[in-house]
C-alpha cells in the first residue's frame, strides 16, 4: 500500500485503516484467492502439510524460533503459547478487534488471522520490541501521560497501531486519527486518551 500520500491511500479510495487490517489479514491468510493462481506441471502435486506437526520457523523481534505446529496453528497462538510472548492479546479470536496487533514486514496484522505457518520468511515485530535499552517508546510514554488506558487488555494493540500509524503519518490531522485507529476497539472507552497520545508524540517528531 504506498505511503507517501496517506489522504490519498486511505481517505480518498474510501480505504480506513480496518478495512486495510481486513485486507491485509485475508491476503495473508488465504494467499491463493488473492495471488495468481497457482499452476502445477503434470505431474507436479499440491504440497499438503499437517495435519500433525511441521517445522515451522518464525523470525520474532529479530530472533529466530524453531517450532514444530500444526499447520492450523495461528501466529497469535503460536507467540502466545508456544514462544512465551504474550504481549498480543487474545481477545475476540476473529479478526474484529485489534487486541491482536503485530507489524508483520512493518505492516500492522491481526495475529489471531494469520497462520503461523504463513508468518514463515517475515519479520514479526510484537509490543515487546519497543521498548529500547529500558526506556519506553514514545508512543508508549504518551500512553503513560494521557491515561489512554484503563484494564490494559486492548493496549499492546493499540501502541502497535499507533505506533505504524505515525511511521506513516508523521503529521496526522484529527481526522487522519480518528480513521488510522478503527481497526482497534476499547471496550474501556480510552479512545479520547489514545488520540491524545497520538497528537503528542506526532508533535515531538518520534
Ligand atoms: S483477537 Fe485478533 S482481532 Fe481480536
Ligand atoms: S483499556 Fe480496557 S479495553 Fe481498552
Amino acid at each position: 500500500m504506498p505511503d507517501d500520500d496517506p489522504k490519498k491511500s486511505e481517505e480518498h479510495a474510501g480505504v480506513s485503516r480496518r478495512d486495510f487490517l481486513k485486507i491485509s489479514t485475508i491476503t495473508a491468510a488465504v494467499p491463493l484467492v488473492t495471488g495468481p493462481p497457482t499452476v502445477l506441471a503434470a505431474g507436479e502435486e499440491v504440497p499438503v502439510y499437517g495435519p500433525g506437526k511441521v517445522p515451522i520457523v518464525l523470525t520474532v523481534n529479530g530472533k529466530k524460533f524453531n517450532l514444530q505446529l500444526e499447520p492450523r496453528v495461528t501466529l497469535l497462538d503460536a507467540l502466545r503459547d508456544n514462544l512465551d510472548i504474550t504481549g498480543a492479546k487474545r481477545v475476540c479470536d476473529k479478526a474484529e478487534c485489534g487486541a491482536c496487533t503485530v507489524l508483520m514486514d512493518n505492516k500492522p496484522v491481526y495475529a489471531c488471522a494469520v497462520l503461523a505457518i504463513e508468518a514463515q520468511g517475515k519479520q514479526i515485530e510484537t509490543v515487546e520490541s519497543l521498548m529500547s535499552n529500558g526506556k519506553l517508546h514514545p508512543i508508549q510514554q504518551a500512553f503513560v501521560d494521557h491515561d489512554a488506558s484503563q484494564c490494559g487488555f486492548c493496549t499492546p494493540g493499540f501502541v502497535v497501531a499507533c505506533k505504524s500509524f505515525l511511521d506513516r503519518h508523521p503529521n496526522p490531522s484529527a481526522e487522519d486519527i480518528r480513521k488510522g485507529l478503527s481497526g482497534n476497539l476499547c471496550r474501556c472507552g480510552t479512545y479520547a486518551g489514545i488520540r491524545e497520545a497520538i497528537a503528542q508524540t506526532a508533535r515531538k517528531g518520534a
